[in-house]
């Protein structure tokens, strides 16, 4: 993990290069995702927010020939805004925490693999690529490995690396096999491995790694290596080093664990200087935070900076994709490691898009319109859902209310006016002030009051395209009797009337 007082010093790269258009190749494996997956996203953003048929982040990127992944927990499958958006918008997944040594291994031959399987099964039921991370890494590291005696921290980490590697063999696209090797000057951090190995753990776990899961591509992943400085330069040499002995490297990770305005200059010259030497890069851990509380201005900049990176990986073959470290803000780590500091990521925190969305489309090759006001959504639900919804949808809300002095019904009817089923569905919406919901049918309704979410039950689920369905709550309320003005189904907002 970054620590805080390692900051790159870099400025803002202010060239942010226009890629050239149609001269990528589409990465084999990445075309593969299911074109089901990308009508499902299509859906997903506000009105006229990127592309004519407001593409997701996912689509934008398979036609550039990249991919734009997430990362979450397991936690975070408990919360349908954020789910909703990382199976729409994100096409690779990372669990942030779940493929980790003190997760899958917490005791010696104790295995637990239970965390990960279901952010996998997330993964593949939204059609997400899916990064392991991480094999060998000095942090999150249980304690029984780092007090082994040296002699027994090669036959520990094997052991691990065959087990781990070996269960989800034929599931990943990547491992991230070791992470964060290197100390800023670019020595050797003097981990557990190190010092019971020297360097060469690193390509004992590569070897190790590709005996258990040949389709897995081997990377090395790091933080502030995104410039040149004298820490790329030590990866840079170690790669150098394991392809000349035939070691088996497919690519190196750059965390990109960024600060507003500083992206490397530089970003660009260092990834080439490694896809030179036959390696695929990637942007593995994307943030860009701000000291709080953030201005709009600090949000145009952050935009401009989330708009250079992807540039930069577009406008250098073999730079494969970019990953955000988290959804929204609301779940990223940096507050808890860097206290006054956040709002990193793409998403405020009730996951709401911010300008560094609209940057990224745009970059990606989306519209360049911005989104209108009201059709932003409005309400941040985080209950859990009773269904799993696919995606959004596009969609139509229209409303009836019978009211009396302190009670009233409302009558809601929401119609998919996509092209696709909507499987499963999440509408959101803010009751008006001191409105109260007592009872509902048809859905399930929580919390009873300000922002809310509707869910389906088991008969509802589905809405065909064109297709529509109704359901009802009662409420109390203090004088406004009114409906709610705004909702979103499953992440994508809604016309109303
Ligand atoms: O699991 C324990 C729980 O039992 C305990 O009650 C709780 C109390 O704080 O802590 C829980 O562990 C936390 C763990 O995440 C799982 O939630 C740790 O405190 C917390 O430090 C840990 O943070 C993770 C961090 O890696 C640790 O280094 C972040 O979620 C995760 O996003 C972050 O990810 C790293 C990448 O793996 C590598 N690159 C840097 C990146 C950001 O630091």
């Amino acid at each position: 993990m970054p620590v805080r007082t390692l900051r790159p010093g870099n400025t803002p790269d202010p060239s942010s290069t226009p890629h050239p258009r149609n001269t990528r190749r589409a990465l084999g494996t990445l075309a593969a995702v299911a074109t089901a997956t990308a009508l499902a996203a299509a859906a997903l953003l506000p009105a006229g927010q990127a592309g004519a048929a407001g593409t997701s982040l996912r689509t934008l990127a398979e036609a550039k020939g990249i991919y734009f992944g997430t990362a979450i927990t397991q936690g975070d499958l408990n919360n349908a805004a954020l789910t909703t958006i990382a199976g729409g918008q994100f096409g690779m997944l990372t669990p942030a925490n779940e493929m980790k040594w003190d997760t899958v291994e917490p005791s010696p031959g104790s295995f637990n693999f239970g965390p990960g399987d279901r952010l996998a099964a997330f993964a593949q039921a939204n059609s997400m690529k899916l990064r392991g991370h991480t094999l060998v890494w000095h942090n999150q590291l249980p304690s029984w490995v780092s007090n082994l005696p040296n002699g027994q921290v090669q036959g520990a980490m094997r052991n691990h690396i065959t087990n781990t590697a070996t269960h989800y063999k034929g599931k990943l696209y990547a491992w991230d096999v070791v992470n964060e090797p290197f100390n800023e000057d670019g020595s050797f951090r003097n981990d557990a491995f190190y010092r019971a190995m020297g360097s060469g753990y690193v390509a004992d776990a590569l070897r190790t790694a590709r005996a258990a899961d040949p389709g897995a591509k081997l990377y090395l992943n790091d933080y502030n290596i995104e410039g040149l400085n004298p820490k790329s330069d030590a990866m840079y040499n170690l790669v150098k080093s394991l392809k000349s002995q035939g070691v088996p490297l497919d690519g190196v990770g750059f965390q990109a664990h960024f600060i507003l305005g500083q992206v490397p200059s530089s970003l660009k010259a260092n990834l080439q200087r490694f896809t030179a030497l036959g390696v695929e890069v990637a942007v593995t851990e994307l943030d860009d935070r701000i000291k709080l509380p953030a201005s709009s201005a600090d949000l145009a900049q952050q935009g401009r900076d989330y708009a250079s990176v992807i540039n930069t990986c577009l406008a250098v073959t073999g730079c494969v994709g970019l990953t955000q470290w988290g959804v929204g803000d609301a779940d990223s780590w940096i507050p808890g490691t860097f206290p006054g500091e956040g709002d990193g990521t793409m998403y405020d925190r009730g996951y709401r898009p911010k300008p560094a969305y609209t940057a990224s489309a745009e970059a990606l090759g989306g519209s360049t319109s911005t989104p209108s006001p009201t059709s932003s959504p409005t309400a941040s639900p985080t209950a859990s859902p009773t269904a799993s919804p696919t995606g959004g949808a596009a969609c139509k809300v229209t409303g009836e209310t019978n009211a009396w002095n302190t009670g009233l019904t409302d009558n809601l009817t929401v119609t998919n006016t996509g092209s696709i089923p909507v499987n499963g569905w999440a509408l959101a919406f803010t009751l008006p002030a001191g409105q109260t919901v007592t009872g509902a049918w048809n859905a399930t309704i929580s919390p009873s009051s300000g922002p809310v979410t509707a869910r389906n039950l088991g008969y509802n689920g589905t809405i065909a395209p064109g297709a529509s369905v109704s359901f009802g709550y009662q409420a109390t309320h203090t004088g406004n009797a009114g409906l709610p003005a705004q909702f979103t189904l499953n992440g994508a907002p809604c016309t109303v009337g």
